[in-house]
This record gives structure tokens, sequence and C-alpha cells, in this order.
């Protein structure tokens, strides 16, 4: 990472100026935006634990199976304007304790794995390490979501050590397989794009994509099992 974790980016920088827009409060906004990049750096050190311990069992799966059971990983810090939106929308106050408090997703890793089956042997070697606790866990692959959405979820808390303190920072984690992050994928761009309706139409025709999908994982899981990987 090039980037020093406790700059926050020019729109952050804007947003925060324009809550606090008059002269009076200019103290409070500086105040609040070195405590907000602070937070928001300590949430990136948590996702560097999270993507560090997945990216261990990657190793070690590879050097006993000889295969990759993850495929990649994403992560992303909700932004500050998405934040702000949700304790608004949550009737929830907008400052740092409120966001630690009240919000499970602003730090988020999504680990994309090769099939189903790693998606459960993975999650279950990260819950077991004993610096890891489950918050809540939605297992959308077992109960798929009503528009065909899979996914595994887990809201966990790990502990970042810092220089004179250690303390526990939430993290949500996205466990999919390729097929399942490719429907998540398209149906959000579909879903989102402002210029055109989503009709009821489109969503059975994705309901029914969702379908075609889980039974190519099915498929692909069944041939793993075969060559016995
Ligand atoms: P949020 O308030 O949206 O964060 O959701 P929630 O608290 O109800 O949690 P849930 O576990 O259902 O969803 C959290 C995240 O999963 C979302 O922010 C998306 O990244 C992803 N997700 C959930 N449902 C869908 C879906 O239908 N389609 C897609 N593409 N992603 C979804
Ligand atoms: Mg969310």
């Amino acid at each position: 990472m090039n980037q020093s974790p406790y700059l926050l980016s020019e729109n952050d920088r804007q947003f925060l100026q324009n809550i606090f827009s008059d002269s009076k409060k200019a103290t409070a906004a500086k105040h609040m935006m070195e405590s907000f990049s602070e937070l928001m750096a300590y949430y990136r050190c948590a996702i560097m634990e999270i993507e560090t311990k997945f990216n261990v069992l990657n190793e070690e799966f590879s050097l006993q199976y000889d295969r990759n059971p993850i495929n990649g990983i994403k992560s992303r810090l909700k932004r500050i304007e998405s934040i702000a939106q949700k304790l608004s929308r949550n009737e929830k106050p907008l400052t740092l304790d409120s966001i630690e408090e009240n919000l499970n997703d602003v730090a988020g890793v999504r680990v994309i794995c090769s099939f189903t089956h790693d998606v459960y042997m993975l999650a279950d070697a990260f819950l077991s390490q004993d610096d890891v606790t489950l918050i809540s866990k939605k297992d959308y692959i077992k109960d798929p979501k009503a528009n065909g959405y899979r996914s595994l979820h887990l809201i966990v808390s790990i502990p970042i050590f810092l220089l004179h303190e250690k303390r526990s920072m939430k993290v949500e984690i996205q466990l999919r397989t390729i097929a399942m992050d490719s429907w998540a994928a398209l149906e959000h761009q579909l879903k989102y794009k402002k210029s055109a309706e989503f009709t009821d139409e489109m969503a059975s025709d994705l309901f029914l994509c969702s379908q075609l999908s889980a039974e190519l994982d099915k498929r692909m899981d069944n041939l793993r099992k075969t060559v016995n990987i």
C-alpha cells in the first residue's frame, strides 16, 4: 500500500467540511476529520489482518493439496457518504462511537472461492482461530435470498495490535464461489443502472440465472469430489 492509511480522500474531506460548514465549527470539523481518518485506518488494519489470515489458509492448503481454494480477495472500506446515509436511515447519530456500534460493514472483505466446498472449509478454518470472534452468520447458500442471491456472510470481530493498545474491529466477510460472485456482480449492475427500469420479468430471469449458477456450482463440486481434491 503506497498511500498513507491516515489520508482521507478529497471527496470525504469535502463531505465532512460541508457538514461543518460555518466557521465556528471549523475546529470541530478538523477534529472530526482527524478522528475519522484514524478510525478508517483501524478498519484498514483489520482488513489487512483478515486478508492475511485467508492468504495463509490458501497457502497452506495449496502446499498440502496442490490447488488454490481461494480464487481472489476483494476488500473495501465503506465511503463516508454511505456511512452517513446508513446511520441516518437507521436514525443513528453520525459519531465515531455510533459508527463502531451501529455499523458492521464499514470494513468488508470478499473471498472468492473455487468450489462451494471451499467456502465452508475456509469459513470453518477461519472461525476456529482463537482471535476471531463470530458476531453473526448468514448462510445465503443454504437459504438463498428471494431474488436468488447466494453467499456466506460472516460478521466477525478481530483484534488489531497498535503501538500502545489492542483494539477490536468488526469486519463483514462474504465468502462465495466464482459463479456466485459473477451472478451478484451482474445483478448489481443490472439493478442499480439508474436509466433503466428493473421489471418483474427481469427479476424472474435473474432468479432463473441464479438457479443455473447454483446448478453449475453443484456439478463443479461433484467433479471435485470425483477427482478427489
Ligand atoms: P446491508 O444493510 O445492505 O448492509 O444489508 P444487511 O444488513 O441486510 O445484510 P446482508 O447480509 O443481507 O447484505 C450485506 C451485503 O451483501 C450487501 O451490502 C451486498 O454486498 C451483499 N448482498 C446482499 N444481498 C444482495 C443481493 O441481493 N445482490 C447483491 N448483488 N448483493 C447482495
Ligand atoms: Mg452493506
